[in-house]
């Protein structure tokens, strides 16, 4: 069986790893994979770093298309995945969640007839201004293999008509749909004993006694808005100094520019000059997930990192109004409050007096990448 694995977003990079490893360490001999990075993310620490420290086989092809306006960007990579899927013939190509690079593998494959199997299928937001919202919702309706992490993800499909239990074979027009779990979960559960010795990242910060909030930003609704952004770094900037949280910052590229760009001058000097906020570049995988797991609340808008905090137990101020991880907020572990400071502080304050959250398990058992491999072979 020839997979072809089409990645470009720091994400995609990171969920790649656990369906390579789970190849290398069951399927060798059976089937292989040729790894396609669109160039979408290029700089070290946000797409190199982490083929070296989570071993994934070196893309066979970089197609170095890089940062551009969504059309520009979305037609480039088509016009290249088009000719290497002709060239490379695989059995099947491999999407992962929602970004460009993904729709723009599926409109290529699509038209090839090559069946595509969506990692990540279902999920929804129910926010079409969302570009990832487009993506998705467009990638599932040419898929051939569906795998959504979460029930959650299983009953939206089956509200926009997609039908459970098709027989094989399976098509674009007779999906299959198979709830195996959050492959993301896998790397958690995988590296989370060893990330803290493979890094150095708690000496470097100095973070073995002091408590502190993890936070990440990096959606365009945020970073793109001036209003937003300032209300987001105003309150942050209210819990490091008012309340005398710690808070360490690894800055997405997109959200280092834009504030340079749009946050008020006194604001931006009195962030980074606060002892009590650090802002680093974009971290390794290993040192954010030593990150999460040594903090005591988490701050973020990425999709991710959501559920990077509530495999470690942590609880999560989410900075957006919708979410398509909704068990979390369910689960009372996640807190939905937009770019509002009032909501951010409440909950803040609820989270530092009760520690009463129950963390079901909501995202399998860790093994999605070997059981999506064991469908794709007919296993
Ligand atoms: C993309 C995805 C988003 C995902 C995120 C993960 C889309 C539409 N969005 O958003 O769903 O959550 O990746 O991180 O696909 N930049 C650099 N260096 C890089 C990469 C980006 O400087 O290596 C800067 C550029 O200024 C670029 C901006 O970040 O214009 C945005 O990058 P882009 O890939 O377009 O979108 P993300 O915001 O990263
Ligand atoms: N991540 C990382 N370094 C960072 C920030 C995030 O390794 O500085 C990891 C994080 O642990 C998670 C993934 O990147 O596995 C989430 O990606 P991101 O937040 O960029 O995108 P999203 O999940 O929202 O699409």
């Amino acid at each position: 069986l020839k997979l072809l694995t089409l990645i470009g977003a720091r994400p995609q990079i990171i969920k790649a790893s656990a369906l390579s490893r789970a190849i290398r360490l069951n399927f060798s001999g059976q089937i292989s994979e040729v790894i396609v990075h669109t160039g979408q993310h290029y700089d070290e620490n946000m797409s190199a770093v982490f083929f070296d420290e989570l071993a994934i086989p070196a893309p066979a092809y970089n197609l170095r298309v890089g940062s551009g306006k969504h059309g520009e960007q979305t037609a480039k990579m088509i016009v290249e995945v088009e000719s290497i899927l002709e060239l490379e013939q695989p059995d099947y190509l491999i999407l992962y969640g929602d970004t460009n690079s993904t729709l723009a593998g599926a409109i290529a494959a699509s038209k090839q007839h090559v069946p595509i199997v969506h990692i990540e299928a279902g999920l929804r937001s129910y926010n079409k201004k969302m570009p990832e919202e487009v993506n998705r919702i467009l990638t599932d309706h040419v898929s051939t293999y569906l795998f959504p992490p979460t029930q959650t993800g299983v009953e939206n499909l089956q509200k926009e008509g997609f039908t459970l239990n098709n027989q094989p074979p399976y098509t674009m027009d007779n999906p299959g749909i198979f709830n195996v779990g959050d492959i993301t979960y896998d790397n958690s559960l995988y590296f989370c004993d060893v990330a803290a010795s493979r890094t150095d990242i708690t000496e470097r910060l100095q973070l073995q006694e002091s408590p502190y909030a993890l936070v990440t930003i990096h959606r365009n609704a945020n970073t793109d808005d001036a209003m937003r952004l300032n209300a987001i770094f105003d309150t942050l900037l209210t819990i490091a100094t008012t309340y005398s949280t710690k808070l360490i910052i690894p800055l997405h590229p997109r959200t280092a520019k834009q504030m340079i760009a749009l946050l008020k001058e006194n604001l931006y000097k009195a962030l980074f000059s606060s002892s009590k906020i650090s802002f680093l570049p974009p971290v390794s995988f290993l040192e954010m997930i030593t990150l999460e797991q040594q903090a005591s609340l988490i701050i973020t808008d990425s999709g991710g990192v959501q559920k990077e905090a509530y495999y470690y137990q942590k609880p999560c101020i989410v900075l957006r109004s919708e979410t398509e991880w909704v068990e979390i907020v369910e689960n009372g572990a996640a807190f939905l409050c937009d770019a509002n400071p009032g909501l951010i502080l409440d909950a803040y304050n609820s989270i530092t007096k009760s520690n009463a959250i129950q963390f079901r398990k909501i995202y399998g058992d860790g093994k999605t990448a070997e059981s999506i491999l064991n469908i794709l072979s007919g296993k």
